[in-house]
């Protein structure tokens, strides 16, 4: 599965399925009662793959974007889950369905968008949805889950835990028919020729632009996004680092506690364009695992183990892993 993850990690499944049509779902469920354990890849691109699972893989290849209604304020369109994120974020600004142009570029795919909340540039996936249709792969039940029922945090949602066994079939978001442009974040405040009166396929461009000169691009250089979270701390731990440290970066949180970027604390333990065996850290960016050629999820564990352990040892912080380890 080489090819299947953006990691392009070595990988082989003990079984596959690929699913392009809900008329597929029965029979999708009855092999999921045949297997073990299974696990469902979306773009692949939020992932660490073992070199050999023992699972089955659930391909979801879903395709289709329709409006679904619309009210005098807000337009509601479904996306099925397989549709590629970015490609769907570049149509909607097409028809004029305007808010997702900060989420540009985000490898992967619209169903795995809410299970991580994805988020870039000051925006949330959470930010436009309006609901989430699944099916229970075990029990078949079938559940339109709220926004509310979706329980988004930080890169969270319960998709991640209780709702676990959900496959989702696909995503409704719903766009305000009067949009504003976001133009929050520090990238986005300081980029050349953005102002409150950009329109958003400038902000689409801006994004796509930064993005690519910060990011690898997986089809080049293999790699999972952040592969870190930034990690949250409490005010106390906060003044206590800012004393110690000059340029700390810190983004105060709604509930009093401080989020630091685990990218400055990774570049300032000097890992930044550094590698261990096949895995390295990005030069431009260093909360950026990238393969180097030939890396196995082994690999990666044995780089990231390392890093944690310096920020854990230096700022007596826990970063964590953002992507699912298979
Ligand atoms: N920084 C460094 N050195 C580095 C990297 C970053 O000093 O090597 C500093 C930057 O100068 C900046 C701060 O750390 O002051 C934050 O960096 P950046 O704006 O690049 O964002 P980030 O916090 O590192 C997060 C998301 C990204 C998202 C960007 C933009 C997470 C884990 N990552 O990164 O999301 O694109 O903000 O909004 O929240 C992803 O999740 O896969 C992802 C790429």
């Amino acid at each position: 599965m080489t090819s299947l993850n953006t990691f392009g990690l070595i990988s082989q499944a003990e079984d596959f399925f690929s699913l392009t049509a809900e008329t597929q779902l029965s029979a999708l469920l009855e092999r999921v009662k045949q297997v073990s354990a299974y696990f469902v890849l979306g773009g692949g691109s939020n992932v660490v793959l073992n070199e050999r699972i023992n699972k089955l893989i659930i391909h979801n290849q879903l395709k289709g974007i329709r409006q679904v209604s619309e009210t005098d304020d807000t337009v509601f369109v479904e996306a099925a889950a397989g549709e590629v994120w970015h490609d769907f974020v570049a149509y909607c600004i097409q028809q004029g369905w305007y808010g997702l142009e900060n989420l540009a570029l985000i490898p992967g795919t619209v169903g795995a968008s809410p299970v991580q909340n994805i988020g870039a540039y000051g925006k949330e996936v959470k930010d436009y949805l309006w609901e989430v249709r699944a099916i229970h792969l075990l029990t078949g039940e079938q559940h339109v889950f709220s926004k509310d029922e979706c329980r988004f945090a930080y890169r969270d949602s319960i998709f991640k835990h209780e709702a676990k066994d959900y496959l989702i079939l696909s995503v409704v978001f719903a766009f305000p028919k009067k949009w504003q442009a976001s133009l929050n974040y520090a990238d986005l405040k300081k980029y050349p020729g953005l102002t409150e009166q950009s329109t958003a396929q400038d902000i689409f461009d801006a994004v796509v632009a930064i993005r690519q000169q910060k990011l690898p691009d997986p089809k080049v250089l293999g790699n999972a996004g952040s592969f870190f979270k930034n990690p949250i701390v409490s005010p106390t731990k906060y003044t206590e680092l800012v004393a110690q440290f000059d340029g700390l970066v810190a983004y105060p949180q709604e509930n009093g506690m401080y989020k630091l970027a685990a990218g400055w604390l990774i570049d300032q333990c000097g890992w930044k364009g550094k590698s261990l065996g096949p895995v390295g850290v990005h030069d431009r960016q260093a909360l950026v695992l990238v393969n180097r050629g030939g890396a196995t999820a082994a690999d990666i564990r044995q780089i990231a183990e390392a890093i944690q352990a310096d920020v854990a040892k230096r700022y007596g912080v826990e970063i964590e892993p953002e992507p699912i380890f298979v």
